[in-house]
């Protein structure tokens, strides 16, 4: 199969194109999309064939459940029970944005794409184009990241061309994602509300408008059950074996320099040897994934990623880097 690359205007899509897609997604084909966090492979939830496809291509074990995406909160209401005053509250505070809830789901919404769970996890898209391209579709899309199952995240068309290209009909480019990590994941079925998967929605602004959450325990991602079963520990990681270190990382870089190893250090310093990224969280998080995928390509020994502080602001991020380094 080959793959069509099409290039999108983010906030004045061609109609052409988005029609094409929606052709595609409407014909049960894979179609890999921009959104303002992450590149996604979408396909339309009520094909199961489908949604089985976007679990071959990505290698996704069969247990973990799909983001639905849809334009309007009116849409998200029509696929869940127990719509309440927390979620009401939560979507018009941060819908369309990088933001996920987990909801009761409807019957019409198919057990495939929730890997047989009673709950779905939705979530409005904030970048224009794809929020056309549901409506396009006229369909919710389920969309996970468009990369390989336990791969770095795509940030960029390129990103997914190179993780699937040929597996899948085409791909949009609305050009680099602004957000640069998944969303924020909050089941709100429990009481409190539970974090799930910490996003550029931090927990402060989730408690400013429904009070007090809870959070999903670290240790659990090591073992036991998984109440969300995408929280694998090793997730997020480049083929080349990653170093997490709680300082400077310049005494890591050196010691496995003279090693003999080749190896480059991701951080807050600018200096030969070092990839050097912003010393704020949301900066950060947009140029992380990109970062990574360019260091994976350098044919490496090693990286050493220098963590940033361990405060509530940079949860996210260290969140996705333990996992990167996890099993190195
Ligand atoms: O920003 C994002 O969320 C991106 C873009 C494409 O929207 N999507 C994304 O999807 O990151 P994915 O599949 O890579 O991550 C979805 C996460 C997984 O951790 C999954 O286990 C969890 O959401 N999830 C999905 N449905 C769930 C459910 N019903 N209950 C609990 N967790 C769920
Ligand atoms: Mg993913």
């Amino acid at each position: 199969m080959q793959t069509q690359v099409l290039a999108l205007n983010p906030d004045d899509p061609d109609e052409d194109i988005l029609r094409k897609a929606a052709m595609i997604l409407n014909q049960g084909g894979l179609v890999g999309i921009p959104t303002e966090t992450v590149y996604g492979l979408a396909a339309n939830i009520f094909n199961e064939s489908a949604v089985a496809k976007i679990y071959t291509v990505k290698g996704r074990p069969g247990n973990n459940p799909l983001i639905v995406h849809v334009h309007s909160v009116k849409q998200a209401k029509s696929l869940v029970l127990n719509w309440n005053e927390s979620s009401q509250k939560l979507a018009e505070a941060f819908w369309p944005g990088p933001f996920t809830m987990v909801l009761d789901k409807k019957n019409l919404v198919p057990d495939c794409v929730t890997a047989g769970a009673s709950s779905v996890a939705l979530r409005i898209p904030k970048l224009f184009v794809t929020r056309k391209l549901i409506e396009a579709a006229g369909v919710p899309l389920a969309a996970p990241s468009a990369n390989l199952s336990s791969a770095i995240s795509p940030t960029t068309a390129s990103h997914v061309l190179k993780d699937l290209e040929g597996r899948i009909e085409m791909i949009l480019d609305a050009g680099p994602a602004s957000g640069g990590i998944e969303s924020t994941v909050l089941d709100v079925r429990s009481n409190p509300p539970t974090l799930l998967r910490p996003g550029l929605i931090t927990v402060e602004m989730i408690e400013k408008i429904i009070g007090p959450i809870k959070q999903f325990e670290q240790q659990h991602l090591h073992g036991g059950a998984f109440p969300s079963p995408g929280m694998l520990a090793r997730h997020y990681a480049p083929e080349t074996p990653v170093i997490a270190v709680q300082d400077s990382g310049v005494e890591m870089l050196e010691k496995l320099k003279k090693e003999g190893l080749k190896v480059r250090l991701l951080g807050f310093q600018i200096m030969e040897g070092a990839v050097c990224l912003p010393n704020d969280p949301v900066g950060y998080a947009t140029a992380l994934y990109a970062a990574l995928h360019d260091l994976d390509e350098m044919g490496l020994d090693r990286i050493v990623i220098a963590l940033p502080p361990d405060t509530p602001e940079w949860l996210a991020i260290r969140d996705r880097l333990s996992r990167a380094a996890f099993m190195h």
